[in-house]
């Protein structure tokens, strides 16, 4: 098995996932570049390989286990084990979010990709993250879901919603969870919220760079031994849930 640290970072064919893949190659690291259209994971892979990233193509779909399992086949049988996973992918859900008038369809929709997706993809790795010195997963999660900030009077927690803000407190709550149960083993699981980046997520109305948002993820990807699990942080250090 290569001495060489493995990452799969899902919905990395663009936005804040693709320059979290850029980040984890420029340390030296192979980096699965997860996308559910193979095209499009493709020509990022191909940007990223171009940039000197060991960078390769790793189809899938968060929400489809059927793709999930070969997504693990793809990785078993590439490197035999996985040291870091990014769960970045992500969806807005589109409009209206209000709880009046939003269509559970919406909600059931973004829960299943930011939450229920994130779930299927851990399980389904963890066997590989399993056979690492040093697994870290991290959770791509948000401000918009810390309940400690949505209720600080006049706090800047984006549009009143039911569906995505949520789904990242589930997501929060998901990842600590995780944290408490694997809390004997060397697995590090933690949350990051990258800060308001311009990506096609917000119509790329974000005031950072993707490239800035990615910088938290890398580090909680790069802990040491020891390091925290069961948190959540931007780059400014740790949020409250
Ligand atoms: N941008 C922000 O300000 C911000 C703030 C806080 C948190 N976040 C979080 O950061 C993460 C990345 O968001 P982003 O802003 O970079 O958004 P983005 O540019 O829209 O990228 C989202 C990525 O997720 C992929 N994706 C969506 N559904 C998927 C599925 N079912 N299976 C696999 N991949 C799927 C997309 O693939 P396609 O290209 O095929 O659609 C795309 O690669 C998300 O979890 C988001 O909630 C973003």
């Amino acid at each position: 098995m290569s001495e060489q640290t493995v990452a799969l970072v899902t919905g990395a064919n663009k936005g804040i996932g693709y320059e979290i893949a850029a980040g984890l190659g420029a340390l030296g690291w192979s980096v699965g570049v997860g996308a559910r259209d193979a095209g499009r994971g493709e020509a990022a892979t191909a940007r990223l390989r171009a940039a000197g990233v060991e960078a390769f193509t790793v189809p899938l779909d968060v929400t489809d286990d059927g793709s999930v399992t070969a997504a693990v086949e793809l990785i078993d049988a590439r490197a035999g084990r996985l040291d870091v996973l990014v769960n970045n992918a992500g969806i807005a859900g589109g409009l209206p979010q209000e709880p009046t008038v939003v269509d559970p369809a919406t909600i059931r929709a973004v829960v299943e990709t930011n939450v229920i997706g994130v779930v299927r993809v851990t399980n389904a790795m963890l066997p590989l993250l399993r056979r690492s010195a040093a697994p870290r997963i991290v959770n791509l999660s948000s401000a918009v879901g810390s309940l400690t900030r949505q209720s600080e009077p006049g706090a800047m927690t984006g549009p009143i919603s039911a569906a995505y803000a949520p789904s990242k407190t589930f997501l929060n709550a998901v990842t600590v969870q995780y944290a408490k149960e694997l809390g004997d083993t060397d697995i590090l699981v933690n949350a990051a919220c990258p800060g308001y980046c311009a990506t096609d997520l917000n119509g790329f109305r974000g005031v950072r760079t993707p490239a800035q948002g990615a910088a938290v993820a890398v580090r909680l990807a790069t802990l040491p031994d020891g390091g925290p699990s069961g948190a959540f942080f931007d780059d400014d250090g740790e949020l409250p849930w």
